[in-house]
């Protein structure tokens, strides 16, 4: 039994799975997903404070984890293999989450994968049915709250960074963009679902270095945006001409095709089997639908997990861990040491592996 933690940024997340080696994923194996959201914490600060996500995590990990084993009828001597998120994210969260599978590992004498959050999203799609799985060749957008990145993946953990902003990620820009319109916390629920009842034809908008196909740029449209509400009065006089959701859904426009226009080129240029939209950011319906459409448009296959799986989860964790292990039988009961296989720990060796803040896809270097 492989049992996954998450807690790179402000969910704490442990999903326990019955996988075997070199076996297909497989949901149903899937014991138990928990997630516990710190939203309502992070709340009245409009954004994610580290060093309350920290402290959160600490109280709430061992609570889940004894949950999770309490609801599979599990114990942790059922543990066979522990994986974690070693990176990028807060420091501070991640060595919590880090820590605990550390003590796991160490004193149930298991190994250890200590993985990458960005390739974790990457895998989001692993245990869909096999026709909904993204297949090699793909091109990959990964859109969440801290990165937006167009991905070429030709091989099995071969990455290749086509893209990235500039600036703000999408998801920042859903966020700022929601915050001066009034809007709650976390913004991009909440300025999507805004957005359904406005025109979204009503403002124009900047979209972002449109003919550049390495570089995202959403800084401008936030200033656009604020500037519009300035002219029209502030967000009173937004309010009271009840623009609001206009100009939500002319940002949400210009934020989707932003994305959209490189996508379309990258398919062009790369002809891959098959496309992936991942991160927070998929979560949004009208970027599914238009990132759906180009594909269709193109004759590729377009992936894009279910909404559980699009924001930060321990399962799409678990589905990188099971995939190395797929491709790898032997890794596992191995005593292979860090420093010959980055990001592997074998039984009872000793624990060298620390947390990062700042790991670029490119510099993965996996089996
Ligand atoms: O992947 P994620 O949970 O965390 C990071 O790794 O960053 O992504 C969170 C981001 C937030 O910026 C949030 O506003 C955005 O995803 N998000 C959305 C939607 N749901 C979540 N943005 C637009 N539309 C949505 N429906
Ligand atoms: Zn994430």
């Amino acid at each position: 039994m492989l049992l996954a933690i998450e807690t790179s940024c402000d969910e704490t997340a442990v999903t326990l799975y019955a996988s075997e080696a070199a076996a297909r994923l497989d949901s149903s194996k899937i014991l138990v997903e928990l997630i516990s959201s710190q939203v309502d914490l992070h709340k009245p600060y409009g954004g994610v404070v580290p060093e309350i996500a920290a402290r959160n995590h600490i109280a709430t990990l061992p609570m889940l984890i004894t949950k999770a084993f309490l609801q599979s009828g599990t114990t942790v001597k059922d543990v066979s293999m522990v994986a974690a998120t070693r990176g990028p994210g807060l420091k501070g969260c991640l060595l919590v989450g880090l820590g605990m599978a550390k003590a796991i590992a160490f004193s149930r004498k298991v190994p250890l994968l200590a993985l990458n959050h960005l390739e974790g999203h990457l895998f989001a799609c692993e245990f869909m049915e096999g026709h909904l799985r993204p297949k090699l060749p793909m091109l990959a957008l990964l859109v969440s709250g801290g990165h937006t990145m167009l991905v070429s993946v030709p091989k099995f953990r071969e990455y290749k960074v086509l893209a990235s902003t500039r600036d703000d990620a999408a998801g920042e820009a859903f966020d700022k963009i929601a915050s001066i319109l009034g809007l709650p916390y976390p913004g991009g629920p909440a300025l999507s679902r805004e957005a359904t009842s406005g025109n979204a034809n009503s403002f124009s908008l900047p979209v972002g270095l449109r003919e550049n196909n390495t570089s995202f740029s959403f800084s401008g449209l936030k200033t656009a945006v604020a500037r519009t509400v300035a002219k029209l009065g502030g967000l009173e006089g937004v309010r009271e001409k009840g623009l609001v959701a206009d100009l939500a859904a002319s940002s949400e426009r210009a934020i989707v095709e932003a994305l959209k226009v490189k996508v379309a080129a990258a398919l062009k240029s790369l002809r891959p089997q098959s496309f992936l939209l991942t991160g927070g950011v998929a979560a949004n319906l009208v970027l599914r639908e238009e990132l759906a459409q180009v594909c269709a448009d193109q004759d590729v296959r377009f992936s894009v997990p279910p909404f559980k799986w699009c924001t930060d989860n321990a399962t799409m964790m678990a589905a990188l861990a099971a995939s190395i292990i797929k491709h790898n039988p032997n890794l596992y009961g191995s005593e292979w040491r860090a420093a010959e296989h980055p990001g592997y720990l074998g039984p009872g060796v000793a624990i060298e592996v620390g947390a990062v803040a700042r790991w670029p896809l490119e510099e993965i270097s996996g089996v």
